[in-house]
């Protein structure tokens, strides 16, 4: 009887699994957007800076603040591929309200473990806001265009040639992770770079991006086969050691700037370096043609891990858009990875919450969070990039007011400037976990 019990509620169980999964017609706009909406309620589910006593913009715990400035870029990214407007207001709302008192997402509130690509972020959010020409905030609030360039300016000011010949290092302050010189800082910088370039025609901007790609390009963060790694020391090494691990949004951030860098200039170096970057995403992040991270097959991917993905996802989609002979190549690749997304949203409790194993097969690997509903959201909005406009510039309709000066005067926040951070136990522990990670499990496994 029991036993008998059991089988009959997990008949059950499939019976509503199978009739809950999120079901995409591919070939029908309507069906996917259907699918992008299920995902993204399931990932707005756990913001709750619009209730009573919470603060606008951010996540709460475990999600750190930089999480819910990329969770606000691929709000965006959602309004602008499904002119769904439901959020519009919370995405107005939480990135105006984090801007800080010097209009350049530094809030005081997330200076204990505030690191430029975790203002990069934010700043990237801006810009995709100025792109695609989501609603201007009031005139008394910073522009989007110029809170990208507030952030611009900043890590600009922060290149710091002490060690290493260049580059920005990943913490602002002097916290644990100060000393080192990752990708992802200098990859948001070039990201950010080559966008305000082409957004603005100032060609400034280029020359910083020219500048970040050739600096990556030297330490060997991008090796001569186009491989993508993580970071590097600098203070006691002066960057001669890398840390091999590779992480998709490394490589994406790179192929979206080196693709906008191609379309600014129009440099055949441009488009080699984009083709380059991208026959390598290829062979590094879709075995089976199925986008996946190194730490998904340990069990290893931490909070801030289950989110990559949706970041190689958006990059992929707009790259195609800044260089059009990657379509072909990418197109194909983010359909079988939003196929297999959506087969495995088949979760608890709702029968429609996503994981991050996107390679089982259709069968939910039992985690949720906002970063496993926000890669899933971002890759099957990506199916539909062949449909949408592409980023505008400021003579093709792009109105966001200009303030090439924003930002608080760099020289005010010297290098190295010594600040005593709330607590820093959340993000040294996480970069604990990352390079304990890297250093035993990946660098192994990278190399079978
Ligand atoms: C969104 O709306 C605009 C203007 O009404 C329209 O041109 C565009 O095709 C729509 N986009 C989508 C993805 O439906
Ligand atoms: C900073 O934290 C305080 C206290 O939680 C909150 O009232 C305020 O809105 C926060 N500011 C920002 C910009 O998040
Ligand atoms: C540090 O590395 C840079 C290149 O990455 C090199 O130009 C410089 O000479 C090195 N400095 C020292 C002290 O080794
Ligand atoms: C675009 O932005 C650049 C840099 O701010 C400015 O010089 C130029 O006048 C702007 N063009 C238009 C059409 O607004
Ligand atoms: C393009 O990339 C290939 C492979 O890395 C390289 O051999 C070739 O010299 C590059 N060509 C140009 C024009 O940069
Ligand atoms: C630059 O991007 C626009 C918008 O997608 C596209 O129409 C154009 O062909 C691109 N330019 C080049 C050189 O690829
Ligand atoms: C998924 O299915 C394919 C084809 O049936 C099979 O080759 C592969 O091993 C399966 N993968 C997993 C993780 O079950
Ligand atoms: C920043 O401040 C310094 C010193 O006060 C000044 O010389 C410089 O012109 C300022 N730069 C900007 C961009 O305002």
């Amino acid at each position: 009887m029991v036993q008998f019990k059991r089988s009959l509620s997990l008949v059950w169980l499939c019976i509503l699994q199978s009739t809950i999964a999120i079901d995409v017609d591919w070939g029908d706009s309507n069906s996917v957007k259907d699918a992008a909406a299920t995902i993204a309620a399931g990932m707005m589910s756990y913001y709750v800076g619009n209730q009573y006593g919470q603060t606008p913009g951010i996540l709460p715990g475990p999600y750190y603040w930089w999480e819910a400035g990329a969770m606000w870029g691929a709000m965006i990214d959602y309004w602008h591929y499904t002119n769904d407007t439901t959020y519009n207001d919370l995405t107005m709302q939480g990135l105006q309200w984090q801007v800080g008192p010097h209009n350049d997402f530094m809030p005081p509130n997330a200076s204990a473990s505030l690191g430029n690509d975790d203002q990069a972020f934010w700043g990237m959010a801006a810009m995709a806001a100025a792109e695609y020409k989501f609603p201007n905030p009031l005139q008394s609030q910073p522009s989007w265009l110029s809170l990208a360039q507030a952030v611009f300016n900043e890590q600009m000011g922060r290149w710091d040639t002490q060690y290493c010949n260049g580059g920005i290092r990943w913490q602002i302050y002097q916290i644990t992770g100060y000393d080192l010189k990752n990708t992802i800082s200098n990859g948001c910088f070039f990201n950010l770079a080559s966008r305000l370039a082409r957004y603005t025609n100032d060609d400034l901007y280029a020359q910083w991006a020219e500048k970040a790609w050739n600096w990556l390009w030297d330490i060997g963060l991008i090796d001569k086969n186009y491989n993508v790694y993580d970071n590097t020391e600098a203070d006691r090494l002066n960057c001669t050691t890398i840390d091999h691990t590779q992480w998709s949004y490394n490589a994406g951030t790179l192929l979206m700037g080196a693709s906008t860098m191609w379309n600014y200039t129009q440099s055949d170096v441009w488009k080699n370096r984009t083709s380059n970057l991208l026959s390598t995403i290829v062979f590094d992040y879709f075995p089976d043609g199925i986008m996946k991270d190194v730490c998904e097959q340990h069990n290893a991917c931490n909070v801030d891990q289950h989110s990559f993905k949706a970041y190689l996802s958006r990059w992929m989609a707009a790259t195609t858009q800044m260089a059009p002979f990657t379509y072909d190549i990418i197109a194909p690749l983010l359909l079988s990875s939003a196929k297999a997304a959506c087969a495995q949203c088949t979760g608890a409790p709702t029968g429609n919450v996503c994981g991050l194993k996107w390679y089982l097969n259709g069968t939910w690997d039992g985690t949720a969070g906002v970063g496993q509903q926000m890669a899933a959201l971002e890759v099957v909005l990506g199916t539909m990039v062949g449909h949408v406009t592409p980023a505008v510039t400021n003579t093709t309709g792009g109105n966001s007011p200009s303030n090439p000066t924003a930002g608080y005067n760099a020289s005010n926040i010297p290098p190295g400037a010594v600040v005593t951070p709330a607590t820093k136990a959340d993000r040294a522990g996480a970069w604990l976990l990352t390079a304990l990670f890297s250093l035993a499990t990946l660098y192994a496994w990278m190399r079978i």
